[in-house]
């Protein structure tokens, strides 16, 4: 199968950063939220991403155009009935999620392959509420989605391996490199970040160093494009630490224990970079 009809569910910064690969790519895009707001918010991004690409000569006016002709923007889920490939971008939620796939499930032609952009919940258990368990798969994109390279897929212990290939061709097709990971907690990206990042949260907690000086050792020293802390609080504090329980809860081991001073601070409602407050500040 082909994927030319694709839709995104989420308008946030990860769906919005994925309708853009998709039009970019001169796939038929269609970025999907409940509230208006958020759609218009969604789409105001994309163009303002492409705008500024044109400046820098980094895209044609041509291909600006191409790919404004591919996306669309909605706020009805029925508009779904005519796409091949479904990508959930929603809160992390699983609830929320569960509830959009079954929605979804009723919807979408019994050909479509229902993807989730989740992080970190278990695909196994998305697929298992829809009627097309093996069409069912975790497509994990990484932020910002047009800058980085990888697409984490993810095969739920019912996903089929035609499913597998559409949505590896379809990767490729946005070039971008994908890899294929089976559904453990955290998949391989998060199992091996999350913890990282946690522990360089200890080394504050301790007194070990001070947080520019951890983010120092981690750029200069192994080449990270940010350090450990900065990354944290592009992520966001509250995800990190959602991420983090996941792992504790899902594999019971005491090596996943969230820092203290990591769940300290979302109490506090310092998030990073989106409430203004993190380990570091923002204007
Ligand atoms: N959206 C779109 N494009 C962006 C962007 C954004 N939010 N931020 C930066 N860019 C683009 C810039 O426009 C620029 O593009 P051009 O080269 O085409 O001009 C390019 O990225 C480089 O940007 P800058 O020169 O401003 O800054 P930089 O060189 O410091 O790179 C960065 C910025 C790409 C974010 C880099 O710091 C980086 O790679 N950081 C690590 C990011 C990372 O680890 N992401 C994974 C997070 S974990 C995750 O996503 C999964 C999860 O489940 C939690």
């Amino acid at each position: 199968m082909a994927v030319e009809k694709v839709m995104v569910i989420g308008a946030g910064q990860m769906g919005a950063g994925i309708a853009q690969v998709f039009a970019q790519s001169g796939i038929h895009v269609k970025l999907n939220d409940l509230k208006e707001e958020a759609l218009e918010k969604g789409l105001d991004g994309i163009n303002k991403r492409l705008s500024r690409a044109v400046e820098k000569g980094k895209l044609t006016t041509d291909e600006q155009q191409q790919a404004l002709s591919s996306l669309s923007g909605t706020t009805d889920l029925k508009d779904a009935a005519d796409c091949d490939l479904i990508i959930e971008a929603v809160i992390e939620n699983m609830d929320v999620k569960t509830k959009v796939f079954q929605a979804l499930d009723e919807i979408a032609p019994s050909h479509a392959i229902l993807a989730s952009n989740t992080s970190s919940l278990p695909i196994t258990e998305i697929a298992a509420v829809t009627k097309r368990p093996s069409q069912v798969i975790g497509m994990h994109f990484m932020n910002p989605v047009p800058v980085m390279k990888l697409v984490e897929i993810i095969r739920a212990i019912q996903t089929s391996d035609e499913t597998y290939q559409v949505v590896e061709d379809t990767a490729k097709k946005l070039n971008k490199t994908p890899v294929e990971v089976n559904d453990f907690p955290g998949f391989v990206s998060n199992r091996i970040l999350m913890p990282m990042i946690n522990e360089a949260i200890y080394t504050v907690y301790e007194g070990v160093s001070s947080v520019e000086d951890i983010d120092t050792v981690m750029k200069l020293g192994m080449n990270h494009p940010m350090g450990p802390l900065t990354l944290a609080d592009f992520i966001g504090l509250d995800t990190c630490l959602y991420i983090m329980e996941v792992l504790h809860d899902g594999f019971g081991d005491s090596k996943y224990r969230p820092c203290p001073l990591l769940r300290q601070y979302v109490k506090a409602g310092w998030l990073g970079k989106k409430s203004g407050r993190g380990f570091y500040t923002y204007e």
